[in-house]
């Protein structure tokens, strides 16, 4: 049997181009946020980013599946450069975006990542969620982004999207799969502060814990955070988050880092899930191994009932 490499990379915060900001933007969140930038520009280094980058390709992922925050104003400069920031990773059907908050910062009239289409997921459309299936693997693309008011940084998910979600999870063509949910707001209590909380997290949790999945993936918290949600029958879901890729770690949050994930399917049935953890040293400044782990996968039997 095969091992799928699963790449988990988020929050790059690519830095803005030169006139990332218009005058329409001067009343706008956007300058708020630009202001905040300028706090924390030296926290985000694109060369961190290049340097964590190159290690994940050198790590061959059979996907990478990035959890938002490609931008800071979601200005269409902007988006523009996270569009062909993603075109020099790799090919879209290989890649898998799930905006973030600052890629929705203010309400644009429509979804401002419409450019990224080719990256969130294979409809072609704008729309979530959406599923790709990859070689035993579905992965249920979210978007918790949504344009709120100022200083917050909440996401939402609604409840269309979430009884489209509940339908999808359903969907026995896909019950068999190794099921992997993305999204950028942490879908768990407590993980961040109420300012940037998801704010329908309950009523996502209620889905995972009716339908089931077998990993959850977010951002947003630029923390390396393990947790776990209710699945069905008192299985326990696995969520993990991935700091930002992009991070000195000279601020509160921890130096850049990506996670490998490698789904390993056995002959048996069973399905053995390694989490390997690389970032930045900031010694050298190159990637390093930071530490391995098994995900218990007790909550999953070998064959589903
Ligand atoms: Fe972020
Ligand atoms: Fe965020």
């Amino acid at each position: 049997m095969s091992i799928f490499r699963l790449a988990h990379l988020s929050d790059p915060h690519l830095p803005p181009p030169k006139g990332a900001l218009g005058w329409r933007d001067l009343l706008s969140k956007r300058l708020l946020s630009r202001i905040a930038w300028r706090r924390k520009r030296d926290e985000h280094r694109p060369e961190i980013l290049a340097t964590l980058v190159a290690d994940l390709k050198a790590y061959a992922p059979d996907h990478v599946a990035i959890t938002g925050d490609l931008t800071n104003f979601a200005s269409p400069v902007e988006l523009e450069a996270a569009r062909l920031w993603l075109e020099a990773l790799g090919p879209a059907r290989d890649i898998t975006v799930s905006p973030g908050n600052h890629d929705a910062l203010v309400d644009a009239g429509g979804p401002p990542f419409v450019p990224w289409t080719p990256w969130l997921g294979d409809h072609g459309e704008a729309s979530f969620p959406q599923v790709r299936i990859r070689d035993g693997v579905a992965i249920f693309n979210l978007c918790s982004a949504t344009p709120t008011a100022l200083h917050l940084a909440t996401g939402r998910l609604g409840a269309d999207q979430l009884s489209r979600l509940d339908a999808r999870l359903a969907d026995p063509a896909w019950c068999d799969l190794f099921r992997v949910v993305l999204i950028h707001h942490p879908p768990v209590a407590g993980a961040v502060s109420a300012r940037k909380a998801l704010e329908d997290q309950d009523d996502l949790r209620a889905v995972l814990a009716r339908r089931g999945a077998d990993l959850v993936l977010h951002g947003h918290a630029h923390e390396a955070l393990v947790a776990t949600a209710p699945g069905p029958d008192g299985r326990m879901i696995p969520v993990l988050g991935v700091p930002s890729a992009s991070a000195q770690g000279h601020g509160r949050h921890p130096a850049a880092r990506w996670h490998g994930i490698e789904i390993d399917r056995r002959a048996d049935g069973e399905i053995v899930v390694k989490v390997v953890a690389r970032g930045l040293d900031p010694t050298s400044g190159q990637a390093m191994e930071l530490g391995r782990y098994v995900l218990s996968q007790a909550g999953r039997p070998a064959q589903r009932p």
